[in-house]
């Protein structure tokens, strides 16, 4: 599957309890390819193969973060890292229809969430990447989060924690390419994807426009596996289509 890493490779996959996150860890797991999977969540589940390693981490707190990197580098740096890990609504926080919904708190919540942890497991994580082969970091982003291509307006806090989540890839971009020139740092946008985060508004999309989980993860590796390393700090599409900034 993933043809344009080291044969062996080794995969971490940061939110592997979300929708695609979890389907990220099982194909990456069905790869022949692939030796080892670092399956990393807030709650650590139990592991599903033998090639499966859970670990538990938290993006709200760094200290979780920087121990998960130590442990899914002890046996050697992987080939591949995958934020999965996101937040569009809980409780509290519903993605805002107009300006005057907007509170400080969920915009704030918004950012720590999207954003800030991210970059905390970007800070502990990229540079731990091998420097004499292929490596990718790359998270999931959305398409909403760019600028340009906002017509619609609304999810201000969702839009806004992405669009500076692809700003921080950016430029670990540059920053990483200087002692790494084969890797790449790159966003992804899933498409439309059937996981509990987009369940409340999957009314106004076209079935055929809905994937599945594993119709999402396989289209992300699919497109990880034919990026240059040219192309790093970019955010790319499920189809292999660069969104605009
Ligand atoms: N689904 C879509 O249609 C869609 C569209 C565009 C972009 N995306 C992006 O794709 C990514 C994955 O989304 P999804 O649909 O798979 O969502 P999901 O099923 O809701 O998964 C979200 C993941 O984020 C984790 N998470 C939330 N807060 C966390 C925290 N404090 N510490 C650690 N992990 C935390 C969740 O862990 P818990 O299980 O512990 O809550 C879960 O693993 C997100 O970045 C999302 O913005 C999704």
């Amino acid at each position: 599957m993933m043809h344009t890493l080291s044969s062996g490779y080794r995969a971490v996959v940061f939110g592997a309890s979300g929708g695609i996150g979890a389907a990220l860890v099982q194909l990456l797991a069905d790869d022949a390819q692939c030796t080892q999977v670092f399956a990393g969540a807030r709650v650590s589940p139990a592991s599903a193969s033998v090639k499966i390693t859970p670990f538990a981490f938290d993006l709200l707190d760094e200290s979780t973060i920087r121990d998960a990197a130590t442990l899914v580098t002890q046996s050697g740096p992987p080939d591949l890292v995958i934020v999965a890990t996101g937040l569009l609504h809980d409780g509290a926080l519903q993605p805002e229809k107009t300006l005057r919904a907007l509170n400080a708190k969920n915009l704030l919540r918004s950012y720590q969430i999207n954003t800030v942890g991210p970059a905390l497991i970007a800070k502990h994580m990229v540079f731990r990447l091998p420097r004499d082969r292929r490596a990718i970091f790359a998270a999931l982003t959305a398409r909403v989060g760019s600028i340009t291509d906002n017509r619609k307006g609304g999810w201000h806090s969702y839009r806004a924690s992405k669009a500076a989540l692809n700003q921080l890839i950016r430029t670990a971009s540059i920053e990483l390419a200087l002692k790494h020139p084969q890797a790449l740092c790159v966003g992804l946008h899933p498409g439309t994807v059937n996981t509990r985060m987009s369940t409340p508004f999957q009314a106004a999309v076209p079935a055929a426009q809905l994937f599945s989980a594993a119709q999402s993860a396989a289209h992300l590796l699919r497109v990880l596996d034919g990026l240059a390393p040219a192309q790093s700090g970019r955010v790319f599409a499920w189809d292999g289509q660069e969104v605009p900034a």
